[in-house]
């Protein structure tokens, strides 16, 4: 059936909407007759095409090589047995697989060394950041949700913002002067998208690293699109994965704008039964709403101030 409809549409190649092992991929190209890949292959193509930071490069790389690592293994075995038959040991293929085993693991070292020097930077930058006690808040969101465009909006500049998946692929921070308040800091981070691979939720643990230490989480839900509520339920399961899901968070239901009338109020700032702002409806793109959102935020930030000099207080009194 699958052949049929690849001839029909000329396909040149099959993507699977799943991951596939490496025997099935082998499988299903010999009875398709074209190349086929996976979901997991299919994203981290564009993870790579994406990064853009030197740890977003380097978390790519790696999350690469792991894959392949065990692909080409198992591709290399089955040459092996193809041209060698059973029992034969020792053979050419045997010695190249070694060779790129060796090879790919080398690589696989090197990178993570560089990632831990990376990371020991961040983590200094962000405890800098948290002894001046700013109050953080992160952006997270299914990809294409909006969050790039609420970052600049929020911090008025050019971040890019651009109509295709996984636009923003690593962490960017940016102070913020909000009236009444003084400074915060507001990170856009990685779009969260469904059924991410195992192996790369791994890999971008530590791009949301500024997720887990952030004071508040903004969750940006495309509200026009058919399945928000599938996309809202994968970002919490990935908060709740990376331990994120009992920082207070804001639900910021986006593209308002583009929503029929007859289905939103306009720009709305919901509160939760204890009057804490909960949901805001605005637009990222025309700006309808930021005003409220801007509010909630220097609530918010005074609320935890208030935390904050309660615990230090408390501090004191035990010393
Ligand atoms: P990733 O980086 O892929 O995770 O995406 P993102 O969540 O950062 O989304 P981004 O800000 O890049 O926006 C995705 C698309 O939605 C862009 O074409 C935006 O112009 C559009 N968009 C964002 N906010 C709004 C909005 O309020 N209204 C409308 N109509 N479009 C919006």
């Amino acid at each position: 059936e699958i052949k049929q409809l690849a001839l029909q549409l000329g396909a040149t190649e099959v993507l699977f909407d799943q991951s596939l092992s490496p025997a099935q991929q082998r499988n299903l190209e010999r009875a398709l007759e074209l190349p086929v890949n996976d979901r997991v292959m299919l994203i981290l193509q564009i993870f790579a095409q994406r990064a853009r930071s030197h740890e977003g490069k380097l978390q790519v790389e790696l999350a690469r090589l792991q894959y392949l690592s065990t692909r080409l293994v198992r591709r290399w075995s089955h040459l092996e047995r193809q041209s060698g038959g059973i029992g034969m040991r020792g053979g050419p293929g045997e010695r190249q697989i070694e060779l790129d085993k060796r090879m790919i693991n080398e690589n696989i070292k090197k990178i993570k060394d560089r990632l831990v020097k990376v990371k020991k930077q961040r983590n200094t930058q962000r405890r800098q950041r948290e002894r001046r006690d700013v109050f953080n808040i992160s952006i997270v969101g299914y990809t294409n949700a909006g969050k790039s465009t609420l970052f600049n909006a929020l911090t008025k500049a050019g971040t890019y913002a651009a109509d295709q998946l996984f636009a923003t692929l690593d962490t960017t921070s940016r102070k913020v002067h909000l009236d009444g308040v003084g400074s915060i800091v507001v990170s856009d981070t990685v779009g969260f998208i469904r059924d991410l691979p195992h192996q790369l939720v791994e890999a971008f643990r530590a791009t949301l690293d500024e997720t887990i230490h952030a004071d508040l989480i903004l969750h940006v839900i495309d509200a026009c699109s058919p399945v928000a509520r599938e996309q809202k339920a994968e970002v919490e399961a990935v908060l709740r994965e990376i331990g994120a899901d009992d920082i207070p968070r804001i639900e910021v239901m986006n593209k308002i704008d583009q929503m029929p009338q007859t289905f939103t109020e306009g720009a709305v700032l919901v509160r939760d039964s204890e009057g804490i702002p909960s949901q805001v409806f605005l637009s990222a793109k025309t700006g309808l709403g930021l005003d409220l959102l801007r509010s909630a935020l220097a609530e918010c930030s005074q609320m935890t101030d208030r935390i904050r000099v309660e615990q230090n207080r408390a501090k004191v009194q035990m010393a």
